[in-house]
């Protein structure tokens, strides 16, 4: 692999566990000022030290993150349509790859919806975007979108668009968490990380979760709602880290949530788990 493409992902799988713990905030670009995202800028900044990753648009790139920031950016460079809409397959390259190299980015990302009105069109940005990558030696994170329809959620599914992802270059691909999720990541011969969807009933869930996807063969997270929606996002954070990096289970995981949210500088002061 050549040397500037291996560095851009290394970068972004920086602990001893080999693992990564990536902070999405792209939703904005089809859901706009979803919950907790409104201020783009003010939910990023506590979160960011204890981020191996931050997803996002250059939008939000460019106002809402200091260019000082040192953690590894994952570029969206996919959308064109908006939760308006009842499918939203129909996307498109939204910025060039000689942004992403200007904006100094560690990686493109991109969604693909395989099974959907628009399957073709998504699968031939994600073989662009890989050419283009190729040349830049950027990496390409593929993000197999499930839409409304969460029947799709299964091991069948998920592993077939895991799978073309990686067939067709990409580097990374980013998938949800699902019964039988073993299969999905063992027939998938790229690093896969786990989405967190929308927001679970308890920190206990989305903790169930990471670690069950963890515990199965991922090599990290790559979320949202679950942490920004959560009543103390940095407490969460730290948890998740726990369990990517240092092999926690749920309890552990749990109690370390705890107390975190008991400490009087829970949500305050900076420094990573
Ligand atoms: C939005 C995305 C999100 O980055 C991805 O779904 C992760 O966020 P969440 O954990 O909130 O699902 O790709 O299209």
């Amino acid at each position: 692999m050549d040397w500037g493409l291996s560095n851009r992902i290394d970068r972004m799988f920086p602990s001893s566990s080999g693992n990564s713990v990536m902070l999405a905030v792209d939703h904005g670009y089809f859901m706009g000022p979803t919950r907790n995202l409104e201020n783009a800028k003010a939910t990023i900044l506590p979160l960011l030290p204890y981020a191996d990753a931050l997803a996002l648009t250059r939008g939000i790139l460019r106002t809402s993150v200091p260019p000082t920031t040192s953690t590894p950016i994952v570029l969206r460079v996919s959308g064109g349509v908006t939760i308006l809409k009842d499918d939203l397959s129909e996307e498109t390259i939204t910025t060039s790859i000689q942004e992403a190299v200007r904006l100094n980015v560690s990686a493109v990302a991109l969604s693909v919806f395989v099974g959907s009105a628009h399957e073709h069109q998504s699968l031939a940005n994600l073989a662009k975007l890989v050419d283009d990558g190729q040349t830049y030696g950027m990496p390409v994170l593929a993000i197999t979108a499930v839409g409304k329809e969460l029947e799709k959620r299964d091991a069948r599914y998920l592993a077939l668009a895991c799978r073309v992802s990686a067939e067709l270059g990409a580097h990374i691909v980013k998938t949800y968490y699902c019964e039988g999720f073993s299969k999905v990541v063992d027939s998938c011969p790229v690093p896969v990380v786990v989405a967190g969807g929308p927001k679970l009933d308890s920190i206990e869930a989305a903790l169930t979760l990471a670690h069950g996807a963890i515990a199965e063969g991922a090599k990290g997270i790559d979320m949202g709602r679950n942490i920004w929606q959560s009543e103390h996002p940095v407490a969460m954070l730290k948890a998740l880290r726990a369990i990517v990096h240092q092999g926690a289970t749920v309890r552990e995981a749990a109690a370390l949530f705890h107390e975190a949210t008991t400490s009087p500088k829970a949500s305050v002061t900076p420094g990573v788990a």
